[in-house]
Order: structure tokens, then sequence, then C-alpha cells
């Protein structure tokens, strides 16, 4: 039988590719995004059957609504990948990166909640489902100039890690994702060298097999792994050390 899967933040990057790569294995793919033109675009190019949705993931009528159309034809997916995010450098002390701060916690957590929210019940009630969040190796430790993208997705792993708990005895899988540098165009902005830079499809490859394997936690590219692991445990006086040379991520505005 055919999978069942809904991908946000599907019109570009990690989430593009991975819907390529469901759409070979003749998935139904529901395809959340907020540019309907690059959707449309997309959705020509399958030979699968999707659904697409121009959705802002901050709102949670439209993510609502997404989930209940495709509910509606298809039934409860069996995976629900919540992908979308945006990234900028960001300080505190900018008047004008305060606005920017609500966007990336906005659209990289509470979008993740909303993404998640109208599959709860119906996964409890068919007694399965599986959750997978795009977190970031960024969410590991606080990066400087990065604050509001890098406590972002540490409140994203750690709410990743929460919903495990809560949904084990339901018998609903939850995966957390944390890529490490993928090109895409959120890295095409950075100017200085990214270590272990993957293409998307290859990240994509790897995160289809971390679900496929039920993974609960996995840094791609694996040679992130072994860093991410590092940044974890070194103590916060060596952190500081190394990471006030850290290059810095551009201002964008989102
Ligand atoms: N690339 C990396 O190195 C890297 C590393 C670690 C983690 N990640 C994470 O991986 C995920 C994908 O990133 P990417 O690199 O593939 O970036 P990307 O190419 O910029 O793609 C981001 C996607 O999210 C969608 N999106 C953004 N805001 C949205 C919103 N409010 N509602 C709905 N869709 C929204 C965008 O589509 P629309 O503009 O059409 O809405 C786009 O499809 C993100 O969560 C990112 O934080 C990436």
């Amino acid at each position: 039988m055919a999978l069942k899967i809904i991908i946000t933040g599907a019109t570009s990057g990690i989430g593009l590719a991975l819907v390529k790569q469901y759409d070979k294995q003749g998935a139904i793919i529901g395809i959340l995004a907020r540019r309907r033109d690059k959707l449309i675009e997309l959705q020509k190019t399958l030979s699968c059957k999707s659904l697409i949705f121009s959705v802002n993931v901050t709102d949670l009528e439209q993510c609502r609504w997404a989930a209940e159309e495709f509910m509606a034809l298809y039934g409860a997916p069996d995976i629900v990948i919540a992908n979308a995010g945006v990234s900028s450098g960001t300080l505190t002390e900018n008047f004008s990166d305060l606005e920017t701060i609500k966007k990336i916690i906005d659209t990289n957590l509470i979008g993740v909640m909303h993404t998640f929210y109208p599959f709860i019940q119906p996964f409890k009630k068919r007694g399965s489902g599986h959750f997978v969040g795009i977190s970031s190796v960024a969410g590991i430790r606080g990066l400087p100039g990065a604050g509001a993208y890098s406590s972002s997705k540490a409140a994203l792993t750690n709410y990743l890690e929460s919903l495990r708990i809560e949904l084990s005895n339901a018998n609903i899988d939850v995966t957390t994702i944390a890529p490490g540098y993928i090109v895409t165009p959120m890295t095409d902005a950075n100017n200085f060298s990214m270590p272990f830079l993957m293409p998307a499809e290859n990240a994509a490859r790897s995160i289809i097999k971390a679900i496929k394997n039920k993974r609960k936690y996995v840094i791609v590219p694996w040679q992130m792994n072994f860093i991410g692991r590092i940044m974890h445990l070194l103590p916060i006086s060596i952190w500081d050390w190394i990471a006030k040379k850290a290059p810095r991520k551009k201002n964008i505005t989102l």
C-alpha cells in the first residue's frame, strides 16, 4: 500500500528533495508551503498522487484546513514531516531584529506544533503514526549572532523529545532530525566555509532511511554526528572560547 505523507516547506531545499524521493516510491503526498506558484510548478513534475496547500505554518487554522482536506480524501497519513523553517542572523540589541526573532521562533517552533496538532487525535484513534521534526545542529549549543535560530532549534529538539515520550504509549513514533550544513537556498546565504556540506538529495536519502528505521534522533551528515556529540559534551568555558570565533549568519529580511 502507498505510504501517505505530509511534508511542510517543500517548495525548496530539503523538503523539495524529500518530495522528489517519496514521489519515486509512489507515495501519496500532501505538500505544504506558502508560495502557491512554486507548489503548482512542483506538482506538475510529480507522478505520484499529491495534494498541494498554500499554507503558512504560523497559522493554526490554515494547517488544520490542509490536514482535514488531506484526511477527507486519503485518511490519516502514515508520516508527517515538519520541515518548514526560516533562518537569519539576529542580535537582540537591534530593534529591527525583534520582528525577525518572532518570525523565526513562530515558524520553527510553533509552526511545528501547528503542523502536528491536527493529526494527534487521528493517530491515537488509529493506534499508529509517525511525526518527524527537522531541527538543527545549531540547536545543540548557543551560536553567537544567531540567537533566534539557535534557540528556536534548541526548543524544537526539546519539544520533539517531550512529544516522543508523551506519545510512546499510543504507538506513535517521533523522529528528530538535526542536519548540519545542507546545500539549499538557506545555506546559499552563508558566506563562510561549511564543514561536511551535503547535497540536499543525499540529506533527503539519509532522512528517509532514519524515518524508515524509526530512529529517535539522527544528525546528518554522519560526520556531523561526531561534531554534534562533542559540542554537546564540551564544558561551557571551552564552548564559549570556540564559539566566539565562529562565523556569523547574515541578517536576512524574512
Ligand atoms: N540547509 C541546512 O543546512 C539546514 C541545516 C539545519 C537545519 N535545517 C532546517 O531544515 C529545514 C529546511 O530548510 P532548507 O535548508 O531546505 O531551507 P529552504 O530551502 O529555505 O526551505 C525552507 C522551506 O520552508 C518553507 N517555509 C518557510 N516558512 C514557512 C512558513 N511560515 N509556512 C510554510 N512554509 C514555510 C519555504 O517555502 P515557502 O517560502 O514557499 O513557504 C521552503 O519550502 C528548516 O527547518 C531548516 O531550519 C537546514
